[in-house]
């Protein structure tokens, strides 16, 4: 994929950025310093402070994106030597706090990939930053570097095995909040080849297409 990088300083949200560009073309990378409406899944709010990584990346749709990103950005972290996890379907933790999120956004049979990564301070205090995690310095340019090449890496690979490796929510108990609303309470039972999350809640298998995920317990 050829890269076209736009440095921004201050936008509402590089997801907007990206989705306003005409022509818009597949391997646009918009970053910003800070974004004044950054947005995370399912209407959340993401506080974009100066000092962390916020980039939207225009793709070809595919139905495992959203894994193959949240792949890239834990392999990208793990590379510094942080222990990153992803939390079904793409959050990254580190120990159970939040490091890095992932939106993805339709728009015109593209995909706009949006990453937001805490690099040098955490916006809330249950989650973590690559630099509490590294005690140095890292500059957002070297993590923005990193995840662009696992992204590469990432599409000649077997998505569902790497992710199923690397996803911390296999063996869980979760409570789910489906995309259409409903509670599922259970253990995490693993991923299907589609990438959905099949739970089980005692009395019922579910298969989880999208939707929020909450650990119930500590993990190991
Ligand atoms: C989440 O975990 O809820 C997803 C957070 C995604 C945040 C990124 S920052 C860059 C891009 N622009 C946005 O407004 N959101 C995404």
């Amino acid at each position: 994929m050829e890269l076209n990088v736009i440095h921004l300083a201050t936008v509402t949200s590089t997801q907007d950025v990206a989705r306003a560009m005409t022509p818009r073309r597949v391997g646009a990378v918009i970053i910003a310093d800070v974004q004044e409406k950054g947005r995370g899944r399912r209407g959340h709010v993401w506080l974009s402070p100066r000092g962390g990584l916020y980039v939207s990346i225009v793709m070809r749709s595919d139905p495992l994106l959203s894994l193959r990103a949240g792949i890239a950005v834990a392999r990208a972290l793990q590379k510094l030597g942080i222990d990153a996890r992803l939390k079904w379907p793409n959050d990254v933790l580190v120990h159970e706090k939040k490091i890095a999120g992932i939106l993805i956004e339709a728009s015109e049979g593209m995909a706009i990939v949006g990453i937001g990564v805490n690099i040098d301070s955490v916006p809330l205090p249950e989650a973590t930053c690559v630099e509490c995690e590294t005690k140095r310095s890292v500059t957002r340019d070297e993590v923005l570097q990193s995840i662009l090449q696992e992204i590469e890496t990432a599409c000649g690979e077997d998505i569902i095995k790497t992710y199923r490796e690397l996803c911390c929510t296999i063996g869980r108990k979760v409570r789910i909040i489906t995309a259409a609303g409903k509670e599922i309470m259970g253990n995490a039972l693993g991923i299907d080849r589609d990438g959905h999350l099949l739970v089980d809640d005692g009395k019922n298998k579910h298969m989880i297409v999208g939707g929020d995920c909450e650990h119930l317990d500590a993990g190991v």
